[in-house]
């Protein structure tokens, strides 16, 4: 009773994130479209609060890598089996996240423009879109995560503690998209990014299986004129009145 009061009192004082979500972990759960700023915000956002970081696309990447190699992409069965038996593992550490598929690093090869170009397709597949739900849940269900994709406000964690929905311009979101590519010493046509950026949102918000769509209670966040600080924050803040409500 007295470590515990104490405990609460130190809280007061520090007001520090962390030591709030030693207490209580929550499911911080975003969605948005592609290249929004899900994955560079929920990383950051994850290593302040020193929750897990998961990063859902990243294991469709993996199915659809796979599906590329077997040169199985237009055998829907056969990518269903492969859902079944592939072990992906998502590994994060001091802002980064390492992907294995069967104990073998693939994080560079999943972000590739051959496997972006081919990825919606293969999570249009309900089998799919199934197998890696229930892996999804088993990972955030103890909380103290921030996962993001474009189905954990609506389907994976639709009662998750807080839901964000973040959007930006297309024209930014292709900006983004080059520069990473930039980054990494790749050249890559601004319309071409364009293209792939609209015909994965076209595909991803019209499936009929678990469609990307805001839902009702998620905030929504446009990142086409913040800083990268600046939407983290305003996260954090969200973060902050929740944790306060539940002292
Ligand atoms: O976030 P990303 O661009 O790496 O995601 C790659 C693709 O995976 C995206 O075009 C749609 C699909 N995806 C999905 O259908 N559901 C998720 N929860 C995450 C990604």
């Amino acid at each position: 009773m007295l470590i515990f009061s104490s405990l609460k009192i130190f809280l007061q004082a520090e007001k520090s994130l962390y030591l709030y979500s030693m207490i209580d972990k929550l499911i911080v759960a975003i969605d948005g479209p592609a290249s929004s700023g899900k994955s560079t915000t929920a990383k950051l956002l994850a290593e302040k609060l020193g929750y897990l970081y998961i990063d859902t696309g990243a294991m469709y990447r993996a199915i659809t890598l796979l599906a590329i190699r077997n040169k199985i992409l237009d055998n829907e069965e056969e990518i269903i089996k492969l859902a079944k038996e592939i072990d992906i593992q998502l590994k994060f550490d001091k802002g980064q996240t390492t992907v294995f598929v069967d104990g073998v690093d693939v994080s560079e090869e999943i972000r590739s423009m051959e496997v972006s170009n081919h990825v919606s397709p293969v999570s249009k597949i309900e089998e799919v879109r199934k197998i890696m739900v229930q892996k999804q849940r088993m990972l955030g269900k103890n909380g103290g995560v921030v996962m993001e994709g474009r189905d954990i406000t609506t389907v994976v964690f639709p009662e998750a503690d807080l839901k964000i929905f973040l959007t930006a311009t297309i024209h930014e979101r292709a900006k983004r998209r080059v520069k990473e590519y930039q980054s990494k010493g790749i050249e890559i046509d601004f319309e071409q990014v364009v293209e792939n950026i609209n015909e994965r949102d076209r595909i991803d918000s019209s499936r009929e299986v678990s469609p990307l769509k805001k839902s009702e209670e998620a905030i929504e966040i446009d990142t086409s004129y913040l800083t990268i600080d600046e939407q983290v924050d305003l996260i954090l803040e969200k973060v902050n009145e929740l944790l306060s409500t539940r002292k």
